[in-house]
């Protein structure tokens, strides 16, 4: 499972980046707003720390007005990838710029079915927020297991890409799922190293080793 870091704050992603182990990151309007920082500069830094894949989204609501967004986002850098919502506009601009090349990210997906036509539409990624499904009382880790069993069954290359994930638990079920990629925010990320019993052992191993020495 990939590793995605789920924000716009540059110091946070570069943290994280440290690690060797991110492979892209994504961003949404929210996330940019919390910056207090311009979308391009911001986009620009991103790929300048993570040579992966960065979605940056249009927030035009037509498909040709979404597909002009696109043509801006592209020339910020090789590795952006479109995001659009999942809507009969967004579907049909994710249509289009897939048939010209261009990686495509439906976001905001709710149901199976939602997947279904981002997949058919030819996009690279699907995103499935699980935790805003948690917080209406569904169990949106079951969406994910969905999704990824309706893509293998008809072979689609469109990428499962877990979103809205709140805690390191989120994240166990998505890898359990076979989700291909997990986008969590930086303070998930770093919480997923942590375990009591390491920290209990590297203490006693400590200990001992002073012991042997004296
Ligand atoms: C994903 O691409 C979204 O930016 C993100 O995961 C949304 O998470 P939230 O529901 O915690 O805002």
């Amino acid at each position: 499972m990939k590793f995605f870091i789920d924000s716009a704050e540059v110091a946070e992603i570069k943290k994280a980046a440290q690690s060797g182990i991110i492979d892209g990151v994504t961003t949404n309007p929210s996330l940019i707003k919390k910056s207090g920082r311009k979308f391009e500069e911001v986009v620009k830094e991103i790929a300048a720390i993570v040579d992966g894949p960065i979605s940056a989204e249009v927030v035009s609501l037509t498909a040709e007005e979404m597909i002009k967004e696109a043509q801006t986002l592209l020339k910020i850098h090789k590795n952006v990838i479109i995001k659009l919502p999942m809507t009969e506009e967004g579907i049909r601009a994710c249509s289009q710029l897939s048939q010209q090349g261009v990686k495509t990210n439906v976001t905001l997906v709710f149901h199976v079915n939602q997947a279904l036509l981002a997949a058919k539409a030819g996009a690279s990624f699907v995103s499935p927020f699980a935790g805003r499904l948690d917080d209406i009382g569904y169990d949106g880790m079951d969406l994910i297991e969905e999704i990824v069993g309706v893509f293998k069954t008809y072979g689609f290359k469109t990428q499962v890409l877990a979103a809205s994930i709140r805690n390191p638990e989120h994240v166990r079920r998505a890898a359990i799922a076979h989700a291909d990629v997990c986008t969590m925010p930086p303070e998930v990320f770093h919480k997923l190293f942590y375990h009591y019993l390491t920290d209990q052992g590297i203490e006693k191993f400590l200990k001992d080793w002073d012991d042997v020495r004296k």
